[in-house]
């Protein structure tokens, strides 16, 4: 098995099929001279490898990979099934996929292939056994990257409509098959509305769109899709774990994007990577790229890499903006505070051909190593300083989110609230996501360290936990988040708790159902706010300020609970907009209203903190962001300014700056877009 390494591994993506032979020396000593000890390659380089079916020609890879090897550089090779030559869609057109229309779609893009699909599934095996044959003992190729970025398509062909029924009926059949009925399923998907009772397993249609079909029979698509990706790829995992046993396995996730369950696709692969691209928009603190990176942490509780990292302007027919000087630099660290141990930039250079032209590299089109190179090489440079200290450090916290793709996709199903009533879009997922945003840019504002973690993880380790927007709860969660509570945990809830079971019907209860006890309330009614609505909302008893609600309310009773926001209204004077209720030896807090202005949030987690009785190591400065890698007896503190200012902060006295060598003198000044890494002990 695998084991995680040091040094840590700095690199880029890498496609030699795209450059002329010649360039290829030059490339690896260009990589060598920049401190470079890794590139990802051939993910998309099926044709290449196998330019007609069953004949191969890997000497172009071996070339390259040796080339690379004589300057010191491994390889991470990715199965190329992310893209499938012309000729595997002229033979076996059914590899293509079928979109909800009934048309294929057309051959010449990513991502276009049926999963159901026998010859699909035959040919990605045969691709991979032959790579992992052919390249089990080159010396300098340390891992694989299955396929690239899974997440599509979503395919109505015939088959993946049988396959959905049997799936079904291993879900919800008997264990007989002569005597399987469908009372089960009929009952899980309450078919008694709209008439929708089933007969036979192969009357059951596909949902073409999500705003008009049963929502349970949406769930359960949603999750036969997710899975049919995970066999998918455990597929390829099987053949490479009995090939190349000392090849480690992963895949390039994307952060918060949630079509599958990237806890299950995580569980077969020896660490999650991902492809984080926090430039294009306006310069801001890059919160989503610490939110997702603690989502790509905990889908395994463990350290992960970037396989993509920002190099450049990013865009397939028009640019964003350019990384400005420093940024790369921040970028990387940021994602080596949160626990990255591998920092790939995509890509090398920047190709003068395809779709992606415009997607910009460490090189520009003119191949030569300029400012952007530069600063890759200097990241590489400073991280060889610091990988002494970090060996064998990871995140640890006491304060975990959960993060559950279940209730994402419940909410994608049914967004609950929004702008408008009948319009659904991506509303629904976004609606979980500002949830679980407005928790964690806080906690992230307050200097914490946060765990994201699955419904199903252990709680006991933590001293809060936050549930935003846990729609989905099957009762044993329910069960589970009380026990916590009583046995002195802290569980911060909020609106859209416990609605739904396991199958996406209502529980037939007054909210929050079976947590009423723990959070000492009971909601009997609640609503969604238009955009033009909002409400005022106070803190009481200590809880001080003046917010506005905005695009949900609860009417939230306080049954012993405390309550610490009132919603000022006329017509919901006696109802909460935030309570904290002592429950066994925890406390239980609801927010039953999306609230405007971040000092709520901030207001709330202070309060959570306190009684927690915990607080974070340093407090940063506004537009600073604090982290800390601990482990083997060290603790590494990350600092990184968001800002394009420079910002002095005070730091502990008598510390080691790592990447200057200097010890700290109480007070220390990050440039604009500046880190500082600190050997606190
Ligand atoms: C993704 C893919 C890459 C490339 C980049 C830029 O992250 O994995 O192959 O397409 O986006 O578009
Ligand atoms: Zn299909």
């Amino acid at each position: 098995m695998y084991m995680a390494q040091h040094p840590l591994r700095i690199g880029v993506d890498y496609y030699p099929e795209h450059r002329s032979h010649d360039l290829w020396e030059r490339d690896a000593q260009l990589m060598q001279q920049a401190g470079f000890n890794v590139v990802r390659m051939a993910e998309f380089a099926w044709v290449n490898m196998e330019p007609e079916e069953g004949r191969y020609d890997f000497a172009w890879l071996d070339d390259s990979l040796q080339i690379l090897a004589n300057h010191g550089i491994s390889a991470i090779l990715g199965t190329p099934t992310a893209v499938m030559p012309a000729w595997v869609a002229r033979k076996y057109p059914e590899t293509l996929a079928t979109m909800s229309t009934g048309h294929r779609v057309r051959w010449g893009v990513r991502k276009n292939n049926c999963f159901t699909s026998g010859a699909y599934r035959l040919l990605s095996e045969r691709i991979t056994r032959a790579m992992a044959d052919h390249f089990a003992s080159t010396p300098n190729l340390i891992g694989w990257q299955t396929d690239n970025e899974f997440g599509g398509p979503v395919c109505f062909c015939d088959t993946c409509r049988a396959e959905f029924q049997d799936w079904l009926r291993t879900r919800y059949g008997s264990a007989s098959l002569a005597d399987s009925t469908l009372d089960q399923l009929n009952g899980a998907w309450g078919t008694f509305f709209w008439g929708q009772r089933y007969n036979t397993w192969g009357e059951i249609q596909l949902p073409e769109d999500f705003s008009g079909h049963n929502p349970s029979l949406c769930l359960d698509w949603q999750r036969f899709n997710s899975w049919l990706n995970v066999r998918f790829q455990a597929d390829q995992v099987h053949i490479l774990r009995a090939t190349c046993p000392g090849h480690f396995v992963t895949h390039n996730f994307m952060g918060l994007f949630s079509e599958l369950n990237y806890y299950d696709l995580a569980r077969d692969l020896d660490f999650v990577s991902w492809d984080n691209y926090p430039v294009g928009d306006a310069p801001s603190f890059k919160y989503d790229a610490a939110t997702a990176a603690d989502v790509m942490r905990g889908l395994k509780g463990k350290n992960f890499w970037i396989m993509e990292q920002t190099a450049g302007a990013p865009g397939w027919g028009q640019f964003g903006r350019n990384p400005r000087p420093d940024e790369i630099r921040q970028v990387a660290y940021q994602q080596l505070a949160h626990g990255a141990d591998g920092q790939i930039w995509f890509r090398w250079d920047t190709c003068t051909a395809g779709r992606e032209q415009y997607w910009h590299g460490l090189l520009g089109h003119d191949n030569k190593p300029l400012r952007r190179y530069h600063e890759a090489a200097q990241v590489a440079a400073e991280y060889r300083k610091l990988e002494p200290a970090l060996a064998n450090t990871t995140i640890k916290t006491d304060v975990a989110i959960i993060y559950d793709y279940e209730s994402i996709w419940a909410f994608k199903i049914q967004p609950a609230y929004g702008s408008s009533l009948w319009d659904p879009s991506a509303r629904g997922v976004n609606n979980y996501h500002n949830a679980i945003r407005r928790y964690h840019r806080a906690l992230l504002r307050a200097g914490m360290n946060v765990d994201m973690i699955a419904p199903s993880n252990d709680l006991s380790k933590y001293k809060v936990v936050f549930a935003p927007h846990l729609y989905l709860m099957p009762d044993d969660l329910a069960v589970k988040l009380s026990e916590y509570v009583r046995n002195g945990g802290i569980l911060v809830c909020d609106g859209r708790t416990g609605v739904k079971d396991a199958t996406s019907l209502m529980h037939p209860r007054t909210l929050p159902g079976l947590l009423s006890d723990a959070l000492g309330i009971s909601i009997e009614e609640y609503e969604g706010l238009a955009s033009d609505m909002s409400y005022g909302v106070t803190g009481t008893n200590g809880f001080t300020g003046a917010y506005t609600a905005i695009q949900y309310a609860d009417w939230v009773t306080a049954h012993g609970a405390e309550v610490l926001a009132q919603i000022e209204e006329w017509h919901l004077e006696n109802f909460a907009a935030l309570t904290r209720n002592r429950y066994g030896s925890g406390y239980g807090y609801y927010a039953g209203v999306n609230v405007k202005e971040d000092a709520f949030y901030d207001a709330l987690v202070k309060d959570v903190m306190r009684n927690a009785g915990i607080s974070p190591v340093i407090a940063p400065p506004p537009g600073v962001e604090a982290s800390i890698r601990e482990g083997a007896g060290r603790q590494v503190l990350f600092l990184i300014n968001h800002t394009e200012q420079p910002v002095t902060m005070r730091v502990p006295e008598g510390k080691s700056e790592l990447i200057t060598g200097t010890p700290t003198t109480g007070t220390l000044t990050l440039d604009r877009y500046g880190v500082a890494v600190i050997l606190l002990k």
